[in-house]
């Protein structure tokens, strides 16, 4: 089975992310809008996509999923990851899940933890995270996942979630595994 990570990156966790699952799988990586479908939705079996997360919107998820449907009936895999800098939780995975209209999908979909400094923000970017932690403070029902998120104004963030890859990398083990089985 061939698999193949498109991704949408800012700053480069979730680029690194999907080099590493590629790897892991055996697989390709490149970004979403270096990948030509026409030519190469033929060439892999599981289509992964990662974007980082802007104000709870995966970036590039719409123009991946405006793929679905070539995708799916050509009876291709599919799973997403989101990459924000949001500790994941089962609450937090639902809201990105209503967010992102994924529920809409027949997708596998992994919320991963990623990087985050604030001083290294540009313009616009910078007004943008300030907009969305200003918001966030504003909430009345903040929970305490959210008021963490608060303290990245001050200080970055450093992870690199390498058991969540390897556990998304074990998810395409066993679809590789189903698909031998089915074929055999
Ligand atoms: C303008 C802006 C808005 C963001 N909004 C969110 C958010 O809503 N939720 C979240 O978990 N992370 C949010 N982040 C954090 C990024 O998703 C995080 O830093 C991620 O690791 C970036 O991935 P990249 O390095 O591949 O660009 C935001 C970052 C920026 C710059």
């Amino acid at each position: 089975m061939k698999t193949i990570v498109l991704y949408v990156s800012k700053m480069g966790a979730t680029k690194a992310y999907a080099e590493e699952l590629a790897k892991l799988v055996g697989g390709d990586a490149m970004p979403l809008k270096k990948f030509r479908w026409k030519k190469g939705l033929g060439a892999y079996d599981c289509f992964v996509f990662g974007g980082w997360v802007m104000g709870g919107k995966i970036q590039g998820i719409d123009t991946f999923l405006s793929h679905y449907d070539e995708m799916n009936d050509a009876g291709k895999d599919i799973i997403v990851f989101s990459c924000g800098m949001s500790y994941p939780t089962p609450e937090g995975r639902k809201e990105m899940i209503s967010i992102n209209v994924l529920d809409l999908y027949r997708v596998r979909y992994y919320q991963v933890q990623g990087s985050f400094d604030f001083q290294k923000l540009k313009f616009p970017w910078s007004m943008m995270m300030k907009f969305t932690l200003n918001k966030m403070e504003a909430d009345p029902n903040l929970d305490d996942n959210k008021k963490a998120l608060l303290s990245f104004r001050e200080r970055p963030l450093i992870v690199h979630d390498e058991a969540k890859i390897e556990k998304i990398a074990r998810m395409i083990g066993m679809i590789a595994a189903e698909r031998d089985k089915k074929s055999a």
